[in-house]
């Protein structure tokens, strides 16, 4: 199917899902265990609903939205997520290129295949995501390398102490001890167009992509080292957060919130917003879904700092239900992703404009001119005695 007939975000991932090995397509698309915090999120966007406003004057009405200081074309920035090189040739370089043609901010995850750099070049906003490894040192490599190229936003992930118990990637082996199997060779074999135009292209090319921030095996560190030095912190705390907010002095988010009075120790040290997240439902599986959670952490910011959503962002209604119960915006994962892997930096920009003109409709049709005018008397579930619509 070309791209001209996706008409939504599940067309462009039926076309991911062909083009893809089977293992990696699980990897983008599937989450944790049995994947139920990922339907959790979807079913509670399905689950709200709107009492649209009716004979508003919506013919001159705009996306547009302030982040960070800067205007994009939506509310909306692509999320951070590592191996979109391995769905599309230097896929991350395709994501941020998509992102900036479209006008919205790209994160660029710790484990980017693609330097800072290059990234920074392709126009894009760009927004740094940070993991603590165990090593400090290599840690705060990637936050000064980020000011020194002119970053604006650091987003930190906090929800991660542990990877989820992804069993679908062990049975892969697209995890430690990493290796193929008789079934993932078949597959590759099976996903011509992804052999010969990513894995071939890469071997012909260099070599496969790896993950930049990382130090290459050498004199001073051996492969094991590596691994050791840049495995997920288990024992990051507060006092990490304040010592980062003294270092980075940009826009400082937490990203993985789900809980209003860590939102509210969040502003109280300085930081500038929350991202609510369950990581796309890839870690624990019996998290809350983030739609759910939003409203208390709203209301515990109290203007103090941004709230933004992430996890299960499919439509540009799923946009403007978030900014109607007062997030500020919201990150996509999974579906940039489907994009550039069904057809690279086109592919993206498509799910992107997808997203933009959904949300679009969504606000003609409930009488909003500007994302500020999703307001919560829109829900129809949150509607209350004292709300009477603007
Ligand atoms: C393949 C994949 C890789 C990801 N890698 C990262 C990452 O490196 N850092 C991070 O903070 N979140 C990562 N995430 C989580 C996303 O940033 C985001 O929280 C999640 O995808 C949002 O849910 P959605 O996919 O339903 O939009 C990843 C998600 C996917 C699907």
């Amino acid at each position: 199917m070309a791209l001209s007939r996706c008409f939504n975000i599940e067309d462009v991932r039926r076309v991911a899902a062909r083009r893809l090995p089977k293992g990696l397509f699980n990897f983008v698309d599937r989450a944790t265990e049995d994947d139920l915090a990922r339907d959790r999120n979807r079913q509670a966007f399905r689950d709200l609903t709107f009492l649209p406003r009716t004979l508003v004057d919506v013919a001159a009405r705009s996306t547009e939205t302030e982040l960070f200081g800067k205007r994009h074309a939506m509310p909306l920035a692509v999320a951070p997520a590592g191996p979109a090189g391995l769905f599309w040739y230097r896929g991350e370089l395709e994501l941020a290129k998509a992102a900036a043609r479209a006008n919205v901010p790209f994160t660029l995850s710790t484990y980017s295949t693609t330097t800072m750099a290059d990234i920074a070049a392709t126009g894009a906003t760009v927004w740094q995501q940070l993991y603590f490894w165990k090593d400090r040192a290599l840690t705060y490599g990637i936050v000064d390398r980020a000011r020194e190229l002119g970053f604006g936003v650091l987003v930190v992930t906090v929800d991660t102490a542990v990877l989820g118990q992804r069993e679908y990637l062990q049975r892969d082996r697209l995890m430690p001890p990493w290796g193929p199997t008789l079934a993932s060779c078949a597959e590759m074999l099976l996903h011509p167009q992804w052999l010969a135009g990513v894995a071939l292209r890469y071997l012909a090319t260099g070599g496969l992509p790896r993950v930049v921030n990382m130090p290459q095996p050498g004199q001073d560190l051996t492969a094991e080292e590596i691994a050791s030095r840049t495995s997920l912190c288990q024992s990051v705390t507060w006092d990490d957060i304040a010592r980062l907010r003294e270092r980075w002095p940009h826009k400082l988010l937490l990203k993985g919130i789900m809980r209003e009075e860590e939102a509210e120790r969040a502003f109280a040290l300085g930081c500038d917003g929350v991202v609510v997240s369950n990581h796309g439902g890839r870690n624990l599986d019996s998290a809350a879904s983030t739609l759910d959670a939003l409203p208390r952490i709203v209301a515990a910011a109290g203007g103090k700092g941004s709230v933004l959503l992430d996890s299960g962002i499919r439509r540009g209604s799923d946009i403007a239900k978030a900014l109607a119960l007062g997030a500020h915006a919201v990150l996509a994962g999974r579906a940039p992703l489907y994009g550039v892997a069904a057809g690279g930096e086109a592919g993206a920009y498509h799910v992107l404009s997808l997203l933009q003109s959904e949300l679009d409709r969504t606000m003609a049709l409930t009488g909003c001119r500007s994302v500020a005018e999703l307001t919560r008397d829109l829900i129809a579930e949150g509607r209350t005695e004292t709300d009477h619509g603007a």
